[in-house]
């Protein structure tokens, strides 16, 4: 089967962390023949180490999208401009990857789903938590009743975001420092754990959630406790505290609490997920997985639906769900109201606050 010849547009940290050696492992499957970024010497400059020419670099992504020879291009540039950029994509009739959140509202989202149809291309939003390897571990074990029912969950993310800078993580970016969109890191980081609990319990029916305000500029609460209840009638507590740091081990990360037996994962890169019976006479087990695979799965599985007909696992059907979650978890926090996350699409105005809006945020 053919390569496919792929156009990158965005060419930062998602780019050089994570796309760059995926694909690198992938130089069979795709061919890189050009690349964008706002920044031309950059563009040159990933461009050369590609072993590509300087005519393959671009800093307008509309020239990009003209060349006949790219079959589909990815989108890695800020969440502010996902939605410009992969409507872009569609219309010049190119197969989309496309960075997530695929937009930065479920309106937005909607109207690229329109845009797709409308162009008959292809869409595989990079949401990795649908292809890691540990998460597909536990859909599995969930699956095959190894832990009977599953019930109750908890699922608990604690960060010091404001040092992200200074660890030299993704928060460094200035976009992410003061979002121009809304929820902020909630939206940013939050969608993927929102799509990992969609993941495996299927959609949320009602989310009920707490915040508290943080006077912070990259986030509308420094911390988010919510119950979510799934349409299997699981239910849950998600929480993400984006002002601390657990100090003792082992992390509370997420547990899940079947009629048989219990599932948990400490963090997503510790190489083991952990199976206890309720039935001691049964022994739990720690079973290996190799961590952050995700991005070279989501790769693979993009190259088979296009080479193979395949379906994607990660849809933008599935991408825009996350966003309505993220967004009822918001809603639900800034109203004190339970929410149903299908329902914020069918405001079509819908707008949440940005964070700088908020009562005592802090602005550039
Ligand atoms: N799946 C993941 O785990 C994961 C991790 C990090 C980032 N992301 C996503 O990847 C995207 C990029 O994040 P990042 O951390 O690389 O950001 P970044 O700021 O490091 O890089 C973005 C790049 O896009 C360029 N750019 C901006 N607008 C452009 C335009 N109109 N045309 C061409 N280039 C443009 C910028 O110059 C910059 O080089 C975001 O949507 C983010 O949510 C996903």
């Amino acid at each position: 089967m053919h390569k496919i010849n792929l156009g990158i547009i965005g060419l930062g940290l998602a780019w050089e962390r994570l796309h760059a050696p995926a694909l690198a492992s992938l130089a069979d499957k795709f061919k890189i023949v050009a690349v964008c970024d706002k920044d031309l010497e950059k563009a040159k400059g990933v461009a050369q180490s590609l072993g590509l020419c300087d005519d393959d670099a671009y800093n307008d992504y509309n020239a990009l999208l003209e060349r006949p020879d790219i079959e589909a291009v990815e989108s890695l540039v800020p969440i502010t401009g996902n939605y410009e950029v992969a409507a872009a994509i569609m219309r010049a009739k190119k197969h989309l990857i496309a960075e997530k959140p695929f937009a930065s509202s479920p309106k937005a989202a909607y109207e690229l789903i329109k845009i797709r149809d409308m162009y008959g291309v292809k869409v595989m939003v990079a949401e990795n938590m649908r292809y890691e390897e540990q998460n597909l571990l536990i859909k599995n074990l969930l699956t095959s009743g190894q832990i009977g029912n599953p019930i109750f969950f908890i699922d608990n993310h604690i960060v010091e975001y404001s040092q992200e800078s200074k660890k030299g993580g993704f928060g460094q970016t200035a976009w992410r420092q003061y979002p121009e969109y809304a929820g902020g890191v909630l939206m940013d980081s939050g969608v993927h754990h929102v799509a990992r609990m969609r993941y495996l319990f299927g959609d949320a029916s009602s989310v009920y959630a707490k915040g508290r305000p943080s006077g912070l500029g990259f986030s509308p609460y420094s911390c988010i406790n919510a119950l979510l209840t799934f349409k299997e009638n699981i239910t849950g507590h998600y929480s993400f505290f984006l002002a601390g740091e657990e100090t003792q081990a082992p992390l509370t990360g997420l547990r899940i609490f079947g009629t048989h037996g219990e599932i948990y994962l400490e963090e997503p890169h510790c190489g083991f997920v952990n199976i206890s019976y309720k039935d001691i006479s049964r022994p739990s087990a720690a079973i290996a997985y190799t961590p952050k695979q995700g991005y070279v799965h989501e790769l693979e599985d993009f190259y088979a639906s296009l080479r193979t007909g395949g379906k994607i696992e990660s849809t933008a059907e599935k991408a825009l769900g996350d966003i309505e979650t993220v967004c009822a978890l918001l809603e639900s926090a800034k109203t004190d109201q339970p929410q149903t996350p299908h329902e914020t699409s069918k405001i079509t105005a819908y707008v949440l606050p940005r964070v700088s809006q908020y009562p005592g945020a802090k602005s550039h």
